[in-house]
């Protein structure tokens, strides 16, 4: 094959022979960077924040915030002690160890203290984003028997905390009225809190952070992760991020994603660096603003990014002096060769990009700066990671060929559980010594990996997973809906949009404004991003003799193609 390449950077860079290093790591040759290697006290919080204190980092900014009306820095030594405080709060509520503690509220830095504090405590967090309602909420709380919520005014009447017994304190940020009976005020509790606090040390296999992830069948999925990922948190934040002591990086993920935690919070400050975090929605002149004022270095972002950029226009961009720029990545779905092109023209800067999933907890293929990119391919493994493209028995492939890509088991943060469901967990490793990722994708001779899909049928929209069960759910419980199938139809801007098939209760007939109805009703009842941007209504629905929507058929029709095997086909 007769690829398109784009050389590796010119340097200097933290990772220097991708090939070389590649063969001689050793994770245990991570562990030594932590304090714990030493002390045997292990902590996240303690390793990102509190133990910069004893260096020149210690009045480092750690963090720069702005949204529309807040412009406001916090160095390592004003987050150690904001998070102590928070800790205590908690404390003082008698939140212990393992206890699930979830943050619901918009980027803020009282959000990055609640997650600072909690994860201090030995608490485990769960963050969860702003544009979640009620279902949602209510889904992730009680599955996981959260003891407390952080969150704000504008998101508390989504929190139905009268059906979640496990549920016992409320604190709200930012509230300008009387609060409601038992629940706390976040700045009054910050106030009377003390400085000073005992970490809590834990084992290195203790929870830390829950994420909820979709899967195509069932609620969605908590996926546990324990302390002892900064390992990779810290290493991939140095040879994929290349952070650097001067670096101010942004990363644009929300925290209620893995991205903006793995690398929103853990990986750049176990490294020491500056973050920017701009809260609020923005358009692309806000984004160039950001980068221009703050002068950022590097920049994570993802592909739907990228391509509301490209949209915007190759003028806009001249208007900002985006010099700062030295290293762009992206991840979180495939990105296009025309965006890495793009990318060359505008910023003069390649688009590294990574893949990894909120199961995995880290970067684990990746372009690198010492390396030629190929526009369209995910890059090689991290070092210490063994990935391959196996068949369903666990056979390796040749190269070339489209198969499972796997990864050999055991890295420092893969997940440990899925909450409250060990089944399910089983399912990742279904083929002995592999972690399956559910992704298909080839291995071409030189060893770089392409993405080519997701083998089961969880939507990926604007790089949000969206598992379609939890849209069906929702929209079989409108009155007018009698069954519903959604998948995930290609769309060159944001990758793939929700598309329902909806057959429809007697006594209804179709119309626009049942669809726009219909649409609206997913929107309030479980996020903007999950109602479904096309309704087409059906007869009837393909589903199998069990009863489960076929959504491989409804997906093969939408694009033409063959609908393959029927055999489990109800008539
Ligand atoms: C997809 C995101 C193509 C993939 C950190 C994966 C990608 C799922 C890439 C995980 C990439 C992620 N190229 N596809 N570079 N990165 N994906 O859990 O299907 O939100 O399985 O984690 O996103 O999504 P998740």
């Amino acid at each position: 094959m007769n690829v398109e390449k784009i050389p590796a950077t010119e340097g200097p860079y933290n990772l220097k022979n991708y090939d070389e290093t590649y063969a001689n790591f050793d994770w245990a040759d991570v562990e030594k960077q932590f304090s714990w290697y030493e002390t045997g006290k292990v902590n996240m919080v303690y390793e990102a924040i509190d133990r910069h204190l004893a260096t020149d980092r210690k009045d480092k900014i750690a963090l720069m915030y702005s949204n529309a009306t807040r412009d406001e820095t916090y160095t390592f030594a004003q987050l150690s002690e904001l998070s102590n405080k928070f800790g205590n709060v908690l404390r003082n509520l008698g939140i212990v160890k393992g206890d699930r503690v979830f943050v619901f509220m918009p980027r803020s830095p009282e959000l990055y203290v609640s997650v600072l504090g909690t994860i201090k405590v030995g608490a485990i967090v769960g963050p969860l984003f702003e544009a979640f309602m009620e279902a949602a909420v209510r889904d992730r709380l009680e599955n996981s028997e959260a003891v407390a919520i952080v969150t704000t005014p504008a998101l508390l009447p989504r929190i139905p905390v009268n059906d979640l017994p496990a549920l016992k304190h409320v604190i709200v940020v930012g509230a300008e009225e009387e609060l409601k009976e038992g629940h706390i005020r976040f700045e009054k509790a910050m106030e009377e809190a003390s400085t000073e606090l005992e970490i809590e040390w834990v084992d290195r296999e203790d929870g830390m952070i829950l994420h909820y992830t979709s899967g195509s069948t069932g609620k969605p999925k908590g996926v546990l992760h324990v302390h002892n990922a900064m390992i990779q948190h810290y290493q991939t934040g140095k040879w994929i991020l290349d952070l650097q002591e001067d670096d101010i990086y942004w990363c644009t993920a929300d925290p209620g994603w893995v991205t903006g935690t793995s690398y929103g919070i853990f990986s750049p400050w176990l490294n020491g660096a500056t973050i920017v975090v701009r809260g609020g929605r923005f358009t692309p002149e806000d984004w160039y603003k950001v980068i221009e004022k703050n002068k950022v270095s590097i920049w994570f972002s993802a592909p739907t990014t990228f391509r509301m950029f490209m949209g915007a226009g190759d003028e806009l961009v001249k208007q900002f002096d985006l010099s700062s720029l030295r290293h762009v990545l992206s991840v979180g779905e495939p990105l296009n060769p025309e965006v890495v092109h793009w990318g060359m023209r505008v910023f003069n800067q390649r688009i590294h990009d990574n893949w990894w999933m909120t199961e995995t907890g880290a970067q684990l293929i990746s372009n690198y700066r010492c390396m030629a990119i190929k526009p369209g391919s995910m890059g090689k493994p991290f070092p210490g990671i063994y990935a391959a493209i196996i068949d369903d028995r666990g056979n390796e492939l040749p190269p070339n060929r489209m198969g499972n890509l796997a990864i050999r088991t055991g890295w420092p943060a893969m997940m440990r559980q899925i909450w409250n469901n060990p089944a399910k967990y089983e399912e990742y490793f279904s083929i002995p010594g592999w972690y399956v990722s559910g992704d298909s994708a080839y291995k071409d001779e030189e060893g770089y990996f392409w993405f080519q899909g997701r083998i089961d049928d969880v939507i990926n929209t604007s790089g949000e997973r969206v598992g379609p069960f939890e849209v069906e759910s929702k929209l079989v419980e409108h009155p007018a809906v009698a069954e519903a199938g959604v998948i995930g139809k290609p769309d060159p801007v944001r990758g793939e949009i929700i598309k329902a098939f909806i057959a429809l209760r007697a006594g209804y007939e179709p119309s626009e404004a049942l669809m726009e109805e219909i649409r609206k009703f997913v929107k309030e009842g479980l996020a903007a991003h999950a109602a479904p941007r096309e309704i087409e209504f059906r007869d009837k629905l393909p589903k199998t003799r069990s009863g489960k929507i076929m959504r491989r058929v409804l997906k093969a029709w939408e694009l033409g193609l063959p609908t393959g095997d029927l055999s489990t086909m109800e008539d």
